[in-house]
């Protein structure tokens, strides 16, 4: 599949390795500038239900989390609060769940379409695995893009953290995206217990095999109400150099600076954008149901989400870049 990388795993191995990163962190910089530019592009992210059938074992949104108040949020919600958004000035809508087989492909793919037909909003969907003909049928109603993280590109890693699934299964389904037409994103957790640095080389490669449109990198954080409340968390620094890694094998991919990494420090969040990130997600999930998306504890902002698009736009104009 694709071309041959531009880093092999050895090199990518010890580019992670490296006690001094800052010279791959100019190259990606530099790489990022070239090929995408300045822009950084604002996306806004609503997540639509909190209902999942799986169990993942780091994720706070595992259906074995009976204490979780659940929620759904009606087509109705879905579409005023895209409209919303799309007046706040956003241009694309990423529309996240768990597995929630309540929201059939005729009833997400309906929503699509409605949305589609009152904006010019670019949809993402993060939903989960689904057949392929129901990947289809999403794209056919007009879905323009969808993120499936891989999570880890160790096979056993990924079979011991995600009871319901294997990585081939995941793997297809990335594959099956690509195949028709959705602008591909991936990506995995850096600092899962039992990754190694060659796991990460891996991980890298998965996503220039596919090879992803975008990918997001995120620190691990452990979620006290999972079977992995005691493991550590991820290394941001390790997080970034992912990041930079990412950006020299695709260097047109869209690559976030992922809430995860601002969980542990905002000021990781930025710097990030000066080693190969160019988007940002924004949460425009209705108050009353972000609190209640806890994949990982981590505070939240209420502001609105006028309000909340201004600041941030501000804050990547004081980054010398141009947010869009
Ligand atoms: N720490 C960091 N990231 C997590 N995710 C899920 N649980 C955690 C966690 N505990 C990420 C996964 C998933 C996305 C929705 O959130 O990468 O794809
Ligand atoms: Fe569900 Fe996604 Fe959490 Fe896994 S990571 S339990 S699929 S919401």
């Amino acid at each position: 599949m694709g071309n041959k990388p531009a880093l092999s795993a050895q090199e990518l191995e010890d580019l992670l390795n490296l006690e001094d990163f800052s010279p791959v962190y100019r190259r990606a910089n530099q790489v990022r500038q070239e090929a995408v530019g300045d822009t950084v592009h604002l996306r806004a992210l609503l997540e639509f239900s909190n209902v999942c059938r799986r169990n993942c074992a780091y994720c706070g949104l595992r259906a074995a989390r009976t204490q979780v108040e659940r929620y759904r949020m009606t087509p109705e919600e879905i579409v005023d609060t895209a409209l919303a958004a799309h007046r706040a000035g956003y241009r694309t809508l990423v529309m996240q769940s768990g597995e929630d087989p309540w929201y059939t492909p005729e009833l997400l793919g309906q929503i699509v379409r409605e949305i589609k037909e009152k904006t010019d909003l670019a949809i993402t969907l993060s939903c989960g695995e689904m057949p392929r003909e129901d990947y289809a049928h999403l794209r056919a109603c007009g879905a323009d893009r969808y993120l499936l993280k891989h999570e880890t590109a160790d096979p056993a890693l990924y079979a011991a953290l995600h009871p319901d699934g294997t990585l081939e299964a995941r793997l297809r389904c990335l594959r099956d995206l690509k195949e028709l037409g959705y602008e591909t994103g991936g990506g995995f957790m850096v600092g899962l217990p039992g990754q190694t640095v060659k796991t990460l080389a891996q991980d890298l490669l998965t996503l220039a095999a596919i090879p992803c449109d975008m990918a997001g990198m995120g620190p691990f954080l452990p979620h006290p109400d999972t079977p992995l409340r005691d493991a550590a968390p991820g290394s941001t620094e390790r997080t970034k150099r992912c990041v930079a890694l990412a950006r020299l094998l695709l260097p047109k991919a869209n690559l976030p600076a992922t809430t995860a990494l601002g969980v542990r420090s905002a000021g990781e969040k930025s710097d990030v954008f000066s080693c190969g990130a160019n988007v940002v997600m924004l949460k425009v999930t209705p108050t009353r149901y972000k609190r209640k998306y806890e994949i990982y504890p981590a505070p939240l902002a209420d502001t609105h989400i006028v309000e909340q698009r201004r600041t941030l736009e501000e804050q990547v104009r004081a980054l010398g870049r141009v947010p869009c």
